[in-house]
């Protein structure tokens, strides 16, 4: 049984769904087990419970993760005799240096910590930039041809939530990734501009992107998860990409066998969210 958390989110549906088709069994963990629809077999329980019971590895999401408590969540894990960790962690983190660069590296580092002190197995997959990110855009699409934000020509490589489904699944069922750190982006390096024409040229809009000042786009992102410290932490990691191209990881298709999905395909795996 593999447990996983966060499972009716980006990533997580994912995961449920690439173990599914695998054959393996499947607890998803949410919130709300009777709004949630899994594959057929797919068990639905209570993300609070935290039942781990019985289950051999976990998917774990730092969504989740911060509001549960990763230190009963990691008690939990070895009292139920769970093996193995796959731990949806951030291309934030730096190796090399401590203390981390920003407040997201620092977060997901001192997750990783904890899991890698836990004596379970585990694997860290640090994707970049999720190109779900553009759904933050979907109120101004459908209101107008616009999207207003910072740094027009902020450059990364967005990665579409099914690869990193894979990436995980590969890792919950096999020990190829086993003590591993795989970094994952998507395949093509796009500004933030790139990214909002791509979108207008899939659903067929002339869309474009309009830069606004950084203290005005702080102030549109806070709130939720973002906390003022994490905005400010994006917006000075947005403001070094402008003009610098990503560097494209061979890791998704490494480990999956076939190349990461592009962003065109993302939005037109989305294009209702913007229409
Ligand atoms: N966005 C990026 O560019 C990026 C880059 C690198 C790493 N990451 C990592 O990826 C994570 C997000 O992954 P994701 O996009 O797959 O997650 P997500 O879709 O935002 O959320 C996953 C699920 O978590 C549950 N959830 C949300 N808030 C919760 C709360 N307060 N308490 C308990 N459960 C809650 C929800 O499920 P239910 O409503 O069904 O309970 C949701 O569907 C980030 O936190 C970060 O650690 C993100």
């Amino acid at each position: 049984m593999i447990v996983v958390t966060g499972a009716t989110g980006n990533v997580g549906a994912h995961v449920v769904k690439e173990l599914a088709d695998a054959g393996a069994e499947v607890r998803a963990l949410t919130r709300d087990p009777r709004a949630a629809r899994f594959p057929d077999g797919v068990e639905a329980a209570r993300t609070e419970d935290l039942p781990l019971d019985g289950a051999s590895a976990l998917f774990l999401n730092p969504a989740v993760v911060w509001q549960l408590g990763a230190d009963k969540l990691l008690e939990r894990a070895k009292e139920s005799g769970l093996r193995r960790v796959v731990m949806l962690s951030s291309s934030s983190v730096l190796d090399d240096t401590d203390p981390q660069a920003n407040p997201i590296g620092a977060l997901h580092r001192g997750l990783e910590e904890q899991v890698r002190q836990s004596g379970l197995e585990w694997t860290h997959i640090r994707p970049g930039a999720f190109a779900a990110n553009a759904l933050d855009w979907a109120d101004q699409i459908k209101a107008g041809d616009v999207v207003y934000g910072a740094y027009a020509g902020a450059h990364m490589a967005p990665i579409h939530e099914a690869d990193m489904g894979a990436v995980a699944a590969r890792a919950l069922l096999t020990d190829d990734l086993l003590g591993q750190t795989p970094e994952l982006t998507g395949p093509e390096s796009l500004t933030f501009a790139d990214q909002v024409r791509v979108i207008g040229e899939v659903i067929g809009r002339p869309l474009r992107y309009e830069e606004i000042p950084a203290e005005v786009a702080r102030e549109k992102m806070v709130g939720g998860f973002m906390t003022p410290d994490v905005a400010d932490s994006l917006l000075r990691v947005f403001a070094k990409m402008v003009g610098r191209p990503q560097a494209i990881s061979p890791e998704v298709e490494r480990i999956t066998g076939r190349p990461g999905r592009t962003f065109a395909q993302w939005v037109a795996d989305h294009a209702d969210a913007f229409s």
